[in-house]
């Protein structure tokens, strides 16, 4: 099985040919971080506008690399949502248009579950598990039952994580996105100079809150001496954060791996995705929590963290093998929960 995977939600345009045995054939992926820099975050009309100059030049790029023509594809996946609409307007429509003329199975992907099945990109990493979904939109610990089966045990109540760190970054005088600057300027600084909140730490359940973490950085950047401030205090502060995000990605953690347990018996394996599991200080935090808990950590190879089209089509895959595909009526999402229980509605999937 062959599947095409395009990746347009946010402000990555990303394609990639993957096939049953996880071999990730070719790849492309186009950051649009220059187009947004001079606005100070992502423009949604900029970003469907760069998708549509890039993405048939991506595809025909990784066509190429992969020597794949289209009567080799078994289907043609698409993100269908959560995300910007315009994004995904672009990137579902070619996807329909390429299976139509080509006549392959379209499936509409959502952007979560990429993320959500990526683990099983890389490793054999059996159903269920326990997931913590950590990225710039989303901050979610959910037991992964199987393909389209999903249970939310926790979520944020404010910020995403990615988010927490793009604003702590922007605080700081980081560049975007925050969450590769701030672990870079973290590395090595003392995290013990500034003592930051630790929110919901101790709480039962496994929900999550960052904006009072997000308003002691602004306090502590207030507090310090005019001016711009010192690469030290940048660094100290990015490590205080980064131990804050730690400690309670750490806790939360272990209470859902206990929720788990209570619903599916005893939890196998930890798997963090998402653009923020790119993290290594978080990778390590969670290492010794797994090791701790006697579950295995698995988390995908640092680029199928953040957003790229092996995921897609990955996520395409498993779906084509469990007989689920869409139809050509499948409409773009710009909100779109992995589980049913929260969207109050079922998935939008036909038999294939
Ligand atoms: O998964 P992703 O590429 O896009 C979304 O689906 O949101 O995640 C992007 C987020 C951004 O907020 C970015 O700052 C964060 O992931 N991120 C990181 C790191 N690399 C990316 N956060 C912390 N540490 C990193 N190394
Ligand atoms: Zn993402």
């Amino acid at each position: 099985m062959v599947v095409l995977g395009i990746e347009t939600s946010c402000d990555e345009t990303a394609v990639a040919l993957v096939d049953e045995a996880r071999r990730v054939r070719a790849e492309a992926v186009l950051s649009q971080i220059a187009d947004h820099a001079p606005y100070g975050g992502v423009v949604p009309e900029i970003a469907a506008r760069a998708h549509l100059d890039h993405l048939d030049g991506l595809i025909s790029r990784v066509m190429t690399q992969a020597g794949a023509r289209f009567a080799d594809l078994d289907a043609v996946a698409a993100t269908a949502g959560p995300g910007l609409i315009g994004g995904l307007i672009v990137g579902t429509t070619m996807a329909k248009a390429l299976a139509a003329a080509t006549g392959k199975r379209f499936l509409a992907i959502n952007h979560l579950e990429g993320h959500a099945l990526s683990a099983r990109l890389g490793a054999d990493v059996e159903f269920p598990y326990l997931l913590l979904l950590v990225s710039g939109g989303h901050c979610q610990l959910l037991a992964v039952e199987g393909v389209g089966r999903y249970v939310r045990l926790g979520t944020t109540l404010d910020d995403a994580a990615g988010e927490a760190f793009d604003k702590t970054a922007k605080l700081l005088g980081l560049p975007f996105p925050g969450g590769p600057a701030v672990e870079r300027a973290a590395l090595g600084r003392n995290p013990a100079r500034f003592p930051l909140p630790r929110p919901m730490r101790g709480r039962p359940g496994c929900d999550f809150s960052f904006s009072g973490l997000k308003t002691a950085v602004r306090h502590a950047v207030a507090a310090l001496p005019p001016g711009p401030p010192m690469a030290a205090d940048v660094g100290d502060l990015c490590a205080a954060f980064q131990q804050a995000v730690g400690d309670v990605m750490v806790d939360r953690t272990a209470n859902a791996l206990a929720m788990f347990r209570a619903r599916h018996g005893e939890p196998t394996t930890l798997v963090a995705a998402g653009g923020v599991a790119a993290n290594l200080y978080l990778r390590l935090r969670l290492e010794a929590l797994a090791s701790d808990k006697a579950v295995r950590l698995a988390v995908p190879p640092q680029k199928y963290c953040t957003d790229n089209g092996a995921m897609i089509a990955w996520a395409g895959i498993e779906r084509l093998r469990v007989g689920l595909a869409d139809d050509a009526d499948a409409k773009p999402r710009p909100r779109w929960p992995l589980d049913p229980i929260s969207s109050g509605a079922a998935p939008s999937v036909l038999p294939s």
